[in-house]
């Protein structure tokens, strides 16, 4: 859903330099005559990532700093391992991406959940071989209920998903949201936000 590029491809120069140039809507074009194959291809998909975290997950996305011949063609995607026994994609939202995500190993509790005027919950166990498409914008989680690692594979709407985990920016933001707002807005008390506060402090 990017904007329609205007040429064959624009390869993403990622030299330094692009922090310090004009950045709208991707970056700056390579010359056309010396892109190669390898602007266009990216590898290791078939690796599976190091889930040995809190969460039990590993993404490997492909964006533009690793497939520079994905600016302006408006997709995107990642591999996604969540471990056995509880691994966890925790509620998320992709600001500028619907989701197309596929099972390619394991058994997923997944689901969404849609805006006002109801918060329903959408959800459905995905096995092998399963797709399930998360709208733009939604929260959406997954969540392994099975007893071996799972695989899948998310394709994305543009070059740029952007990613928000719901947790980590409620409670980890840099610098921390004052209290009282966290507190009132999840009715909790003030000492437990705190405590969630330091949790997440540093490792979102
Ligand atoms: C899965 O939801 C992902 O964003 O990788
Ligand atoms: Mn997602």
């Amino acid at each position: 859903s990017d904007p329609n590029p205007l040429q064959d491809f624009c390869v993403a120069i990622n030299d330094g330099d692009i922090r310090n140039g004009v950045f709208i809507n991707g970056q700056f074009c390579k010359d056309p005559k010396l892109v190669t194959i390898d602007d266009f291809v990216f590898s290791g998909l078939n690796i599976p990532g190091n889930t040995s975290n809190e969460l039990g997950l590993a993404v490997n996305l492909a964006d533009i700093s690793t497939l520079p011949g994905l600016n302006g063609l408006g997709i995107g995607m990642s591999r996604v391992d969540i471990a056995a026994n509880g691994g966890l994609n925790p509620p998320h939202i992709h600001p500028r991406a619907s989701e197309i995500f596929l099972v390619l190993e394991g058994t997923l509790y997944a689901g969404f959940i849609t805006s006002l005027p109801e918060y329903r919950l959408i959800t459905k166990v995905l096995q092998k071989g399963d797709a399930i498409a998360f709208p733009v914008g939604l929260i959406h989680f997954q969540l392994n209920i099975g007893k071996t690692n799972a695989v899948a594979i998310a394709g994305f709407s543009t070059q740029n998903p952007g990613i928000i985990r719901v947790a980590d920016a409620s409670f980890g933001s840099n610098p921390p949201v004052d209290p009282e707002v966290l507190a009132k807005a999840f009715r909790l008390d003030k000492c437990v936000v705190k405590n969630l506060q330091s949790n997440f402090n540093g490792k979102t």
